[in-house]
Parts: structure tokens; sequence; C-alpha cells
């Protein structure tokens, strides 16, 4: 159906804007600076081999989108130094420059692929990618004069090989072959590639097989092998040799064993992610003549150790990400020392929360992830003095007790997740000076004694888009006794993810949320004690794409307004009181892929309507 993919599309475009927002929408490097290139005045027409070598590396893509429309045989797109992605040297004529990477995604998925700071990676889907690769023609090596080569995100994921003739366009200083899906070995021909300063193999389903022609490529200064797997070897040594690196990065490449020491003579390197292997602390201290370091991601690593201190050295770091390494004991006092950082992760290790008071030294810190990190204390007062944090995580930690008033001072807030503790506040006052906040999960804490929750939570938060209070022993709401416009002092207009369920919430909720169903897009409000349906709420639910109101012991009719959700994906009525429907009210809801009814008092005549009813 037509209309499904719309639907699911605008889904996506609104989950996607979400989740920019919220991570502080790192969208789209600007490639402008590439096509800078193109702009200067070509005179000269491309070079027919070239051009023939060009067109025959076409033929080995589908071009789903095309967007390679300007490559052809006809008169006027003769002059392929004029075609999209192509840049040639002004003086030569030659191609010098071919770039088919990320400013082809397509634009819904031109998010950040990588991982951001304290999220997992978003997977790209199969459809995000432009161009699906059936072969590399062999006449892309007439392109002797080639520097640059970026086919990254062009999806081979049909068992196809780096090609061999890739070492051979020795001119090259850039190579982007990421996000492809090459399998196999990276072809020893590559040490012929001896320009090279940026090599990107990242996320591929590479084998590492004997590669001491690396040592060769003694130009590089960016390398990425991300995700290629070395089968549970040692970092080799040659590595170290590599000084001219500001960049490396060894995600994800199943390597054991302790760190070479070779690597203290990368004194370059700016930018090392060495997470995700088995690596051991032993010669950890090697990274402390690292000095020029800004970004160090040592993450899922290193079995039971402590921090080591060293790390508060490196007095230039802006990132670090030391997440699930299963450290143990206090983190070190020296982290006082890193009054550069902006990012600081930690979670998911067994650290011991005492001795945290260097923390307000770090007053540059924007993100602070400590989820997971910690066992039963009270959260430290001091967090509250961070006030330029945008992001802090503090799930599963095991706190007790209330939230510290002076969270009213972290006014920058745009995410907070307190969620899976053991808190318990007497009062939410601190919250609404946070009016920077778009995403709040307070979920499986004690908020039973917090009656006013949503004049705190949804009157007073104007740019809330994702609220999540699952769990939370959340008591109904009062209900409003005037219109329910006059409780509306500054609320968001952009609130579009609740999921309120697992609580105590009777049918007044549907009067706090009657504000908000315009841009509402998904509502749990499953198990609780809503009873009833409200009309205020139902009144106009255009927007939502999922709506679950099952365990609630609603009674009566389905009302007609279901049949207004036009833009419903999913809807879950299931184990209510309901006893019937007016039919028609669910011939419009084209999208509907999910329709849950069971456990109701419904005879058998909607089961035609929805896919998997
Ligand atoms: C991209 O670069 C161009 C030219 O340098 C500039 O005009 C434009 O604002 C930039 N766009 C973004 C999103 O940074
Ligand atoms: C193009 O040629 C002009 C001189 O004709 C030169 O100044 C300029 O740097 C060249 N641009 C590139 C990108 O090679
Ligand atoms: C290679 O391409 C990917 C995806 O387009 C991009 O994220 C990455 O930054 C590129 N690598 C380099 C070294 O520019
Ligand atoms: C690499 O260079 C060597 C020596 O210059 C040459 O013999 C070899 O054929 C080259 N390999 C490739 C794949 O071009
Ligand atoms: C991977 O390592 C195992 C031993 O750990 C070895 O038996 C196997 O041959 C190695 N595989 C490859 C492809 O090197
Ligand atoms: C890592 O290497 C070992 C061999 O040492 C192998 O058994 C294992 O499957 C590899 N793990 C991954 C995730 O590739
Ligand atoms: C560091 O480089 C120097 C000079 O090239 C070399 O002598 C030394 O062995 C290297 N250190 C390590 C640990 O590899
Ligand atoms: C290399 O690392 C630096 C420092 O972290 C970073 O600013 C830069 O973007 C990285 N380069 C690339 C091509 O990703
Ligand atoms: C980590 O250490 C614990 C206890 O020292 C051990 O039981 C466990 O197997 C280790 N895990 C790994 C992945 O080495
Ligand atoms: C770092 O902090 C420690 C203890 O907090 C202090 O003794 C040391 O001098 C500091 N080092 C640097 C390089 O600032
Ligand atoms: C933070 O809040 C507390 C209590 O609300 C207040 O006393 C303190 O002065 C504030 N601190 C900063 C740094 O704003
Ligand atoms: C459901 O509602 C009925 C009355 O409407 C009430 O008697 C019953 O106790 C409720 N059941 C639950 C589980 O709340």
């Amino acid at each position: 159906m037509k209309g499904d993919g719309r639907c699911l599309k605008l889904f996506l475009a609104l989950l996607i804007l979400f989740l920019q927002n919220v991570k502080g929408g790192e969208v789209g490097h600007n490639h402008s600076q590439s096509h800078s290139l193109k702009d200067a005045k070509v005179t000269v027409r491309c070079i027919e081999r070239e051009r023939q070598a060009l067109l025959a590396f076409k033929r080995g893509l589908v071009d789903r989108f095309n967007q390679l429309s300007t490559w052809g045989s006809e008169a006027e797109k003769q002059d392929c130094c004029r075609w999209e992605g192509v840049y040639c040297s002004n003086q030569t004529g030659h191609v010098i420059q071919l770039d088919l990477g990320y400013s082809f995604l397509d634009e819904m998925f031109q998010l950040d692929v990588r991982y951001s700071f304290l999220d997992e990676m978003i997977q790209l889907d199969y459809h995000g990618y432009a161009f699906q690769g059936k072969m590399i023609s062999p006449k892309l090596i007439e392109l002797q004069h080639l520097q640059y080569l970026d086919l990254s995100l062009i999806n081979f994921n049909d068992g196809s090989q780096i090609p061999d003739f890739i070492g051979s366009l020795t001119n090259l200083r850039y190579l982007n072959l990421s996000f492809c899906y090459f399998i196999g070995p990276i072809p020893s021909s590559f040490r012929n590639l001896t320009q090279l300063q940026h090599l990107d193999l990242a996320y591929n389903w590479l084998q590492a097989e004997n590669l001491n022609w690396l040592p060769a490529l003694s130009s590089l200064t960016y390398l990425d092998l991300t995700q290629i797997d070395f089968n549970g070897s040692r970092i080799p040594d040659f590595i170290g040799s590599l000084t001219n690196l500001r960049n490396l990065s060894l995600n994800s490449c199943n390597f054991s064993g302790p760190i070479p020491s070779s690597f203290e003579n990368l004194t370059q390197l700016q930018n090392l992610d060495l997470s995700y292997n088995q690596l051991q602390p032993e010669n950890l201290n090697c990274l402390s003549a690292l000095s020029s370091l800004t970004d160090l991601d040592l993450s899922g690593n290193f079995n039971g150790s402590q921090i080591p201190d060293f790390i508060g050295s490196l007095t230039n770091l802006r990132n670090l990400r030391l997440r699930s390494c299963h450290f143990i004991g206090p983190i070190p006092s020296s982290f006082g020392n890193l009054t550069q950082l902006q990012n600081l992760d930690l979670s998911y290790n067994q650290l011991q929360p005492e001795n945290l008071n260097w923390l307000p030294a770090l007053s540059s810190l924007t993100v602070l992830g400590l989820s997971g990190s910690f066992d039963g204390s009270q959260i430290p007062d001091f967090i509250g003095s961070l006030t330029n944090l945008r992001n802090l995580r503090l799930r599963s930690c095991h706190f007790i007790g209330p939230i510290p008033t002076s969270f009213g001072n972290l006014t920058q807030l745009q995410n907070l997740d307190l969620s899976n503790n053991h808190l318990q506040p007497e009062n939410l006052n601190w919250l609404p000076a946070l009016s920077s906040l778009m995403d709040l999960d307070l979920s499986g804490n004690n908020l039973s004694t917090v009656f006013d929750w949503p004049e705190a939570v949804l009157n007073k938060l104007p740019k809330l888009v994702k609220l999540t209070l699952v769990n939370c022993s959340l008591p109904p709401p009062p209900t409003p006794i005037l219109s329910t416009t006059l409780y509306k002092t500054n609320s968001s207009t952009s609130l579009a993810y609740v999921d309120l369920s697992n609580n105590h919430l009777t049918s007044s909720i549907f009067l706090w949320l009657s504000n908000y169903n315009t841009s509402l897009v998904a509502l749990d409000l499953s198990n609780n004690n809503l009873a009833s349906f409200n009309p205020d709420f139902t009144r106009n639910m255009s927007s939502f794409a999922y709506l679950d109101l099952s365990i609630n012991n609603l009674t009566g009719f389905i009302p007609d307004f279901i049949g207004n959700m036009s833009s419903v994906v999913s809807l879950d009525l299931s184990d209510n009181q309901i006893e019937g429907a007016n039919p028609n009210s669910f011939a419009r809801l084209c999208n509907l892929q999910s329709l849950s009814l069971q456990r109701n008092h419904l005879s058998g005549q909607l089961s035609k309507f929805g896919k998997n009813t």
C-alpha cells in the first residue's frame, strides 16, 4: 500500500529529527570544501580514456535514485569533469578526485552513522544506501592521477572483495572504502600506496592476513581499521612505526593481549580508538607519552583492573570513553586535571562513588555518562555545579534518596536519564528550571508522593520531545478544575514520545495530555487504570503513529475517534473490557500495520481490519 511507506517515512523522519536534536545534531559534515575544486572554471574537457573508465565504473553500480544522471554518453554530458562527484585537475584535465561517499546517501539517512558519544551506533538500513555495488570495474585503473577516492557507503554486500588493482592507483592520498560490506583480505598491493595519508576501511567484513606492508604507508595520518577481524591476535608492533598518525581507530578488531610498547612513539596522535577488543591492562602506561591526545576511547576492554592514574595527565583530552571496562575501585583524583574534557563516559564499570570531589573541576563537561557504574549511594550534590552539561546519564546506579535540588542549576541540560535507580524524590521543584530539556527518563524510580508531577514535567518544559516515566508508581494527577487550556502555562509544543506505562494513572491524565495531541507521535499508557476514554483528548489524534492503551480496564465501545487517527501504524487496545465498535471507524486507517484487540468483550466482526489482528 502506498500510504504505508509515506507514513513510515514520516515516522522515521521525525525519529531522526529527534535523534539529531538530542545528540546535538551532528549531521552532514560539509562537503562544499571538496566541491570547491569543481567550482574552479574547468575549460579542459576530460580525457576520453578516463571518461570511458568512469562509464565502465558506473555500469558496475545500481544507481537506484539516478544520482549519477550527469554521467552519460550524450553530447551535453561529454565533459566528465562536470559529472557529479568527479573532479579534474584544472591544469592537466586528469580526474584527480572521485567522491561517491556520504554526500550521495539518501538525505534522510545523512545522520552521524558512527557511534555517537553515549549511544550505540545507529545501524544503517540498506535503503539508506544510494548505490548498490555489483563490481568495481578494473577500468578504474585508467584513473592513474586519482588522488582522492571515496567509495564509502556503496553497498557491495554480494560478497565482493577489495580488488587488487586499487593498489596501483599510486597517487592516492585519500582512500575511503568504509561501510562497503567488502569481505576477505586487504590486498597486499596496498603496499604501493605510499602517498596515502587517509585510509579508512572501517565497517566491512575484512580479514586481517599479514598486514606487514602497512609500515610502507609511512605518510598515513589517518588509519581506521574498525571491525577488521584480527582473530584474537595482539596489536602488531609495526603500527607504532606509523609515527605521523593523528587518528587511529582499531575499534572492534578482535585484538587481545596488551597494547604494544611501540605505541609510545605515536606522539602525534590526537584521536585513538581501541574500543571493543579484549585488550589486557598490563602495558597501558605506554599511552602516557601521547600528550597530544584529544580523543581516547578504550571502552570494552580490560577485565577487572583499576583506572590507571596516568589518564589524568593527558590534559588535552576533550573526549574520553572508558565504557564497559569492568574497571573497579575509585576514579583517580588526577582526573581533576582534565579541565578541557567535554565528554566523559565511564558507564558500566564497578566504580566507587566516593571521592568524586575533583568532578566540579571539569567545568567544560557537556556530556557525562556514569550509568551502571556505582552501587548504592546518594547522587552527589556537586553534579549540579557542572552547569555546562547537556547530556547526563545516571541510569542503573542504585542511587537512593532524593534528587539534589542543585540539579536546578543544569539549565543547559537537554538529555537527563536517571532511570532504574531507587530514587524517591519528594518533589520535582528543581525540574522546571531545566528549560532546555528535550529528553527526560525517570523510569523505575518511586514518584508515588509527587502528585503534581504533570505541573512540573508537562507544563513547564517547553522543549521536551520525549518523556519516559515507566514503572514510577505515578499517582493519578489531580483533575484540573478549569478548562485544561488554562493550565497550559509554558508547555511544550514539541512533545512527541510519551511512555507512562506501568503506573497508577486514571483518565485524568488525558486532560493533562490533551494539550499535546497535535504533536504526539507515540503514546504508551498501558497497564494503568484509565477506565474510560476522554473526549477532550480524543478530539484530534491525527499525528499519532503508535498508541498503546492495553491493560487499562477500559469499558464501553471503542469510540469513533479511532477513525480519525489517519497516521496510526500500531494500535493496542488489548486486555480491556471493551464491548464493541463501529467497524467503519477502522476503515480509514490506511497505515495500520498492527491492531491488537485481544481479551476484550468484542464480537468477531473487526478481525478483517489491519494486517496482524
Ligand atoms: C558549508 O560550507 C559553505 C562554504 O564554505 C558555507 O557557506 C555553508 O554555510 C556550510 N554549511 C554548513 C552546514 O556548515
Ligand atoms: C586552477 O588553476 C589556477 C590557475 O589557472 C590555480 O591558481 C588554481 O590553484 C587551480 N586550482 C586547482 C584546484 O588546482
Ligand atoms: C569515510 O566515509 C565515512 C562515511 O561516508 C565517513 O563517515 C568518514 O568520516 C570518512 N573517513 C574519512 C577519513 O574521511
Ligand atoms: C607494486 O610496486 C611494485 C614495485 O614498484 C611492483 O613490482 C608491483 O607490480 C606493484 N604492484 C601493483 C599491484 O601495482
Ligand atoms: C585464528 O586463531 C586460531 C587460534 O586462536 C587459529 O587456530 C586459526 O587458524 C586462526 N584463523 C586464522 C584465519 O588465522
Ligand atoms: C575472535 O578471534 C577468535 C580466535 O582467536 C575467534 O574464535 C572469535 O570468533 C573471534 N571473534 C569475533 C567476534 O570475530
Ligand atoms: C620508538 O622509536 C625509536 C626510534 O625510531 C625506536 O628506536 C624505538 O625502538 C621505538 N620504541 C618502541 C617501543 O618501539
Ligand atoms: C581526527 O581526529 C581529530 C581529533 O579528534 C578530529 O577533530 C578529526 O575530525 C578527525 N579526523 C577525521 C577525518 O575524522
Ligand atoms: C573477567 O574476569 C573474571 C574474573 O576475574 C573471569 O571470570 C571472566 O572470565 C573474565 N572475562 C573475560 C572476558 O576475560
Ligand atoms: C594532577 O592532579 C594530581 C592530583 O590531583 C596532582 O598531584 C598533579 O600535580 C596534577 N598533574 C598535572 C599534570 O596537572
Ligand atoms: C546551585 O544550586 C544551589 C541550590 O539550588 C545553589 O545554592 C547554588 O548556588 C547553585 N550553584 C551554582 C554553581 O549555580
Ligand atoms: C474494572 O472496572 C470495574 C468497574 O468498572 C471494577 O469493578 C473492577 O474492579 C475494575 N478492575 C480492575 C482490575 O481494576
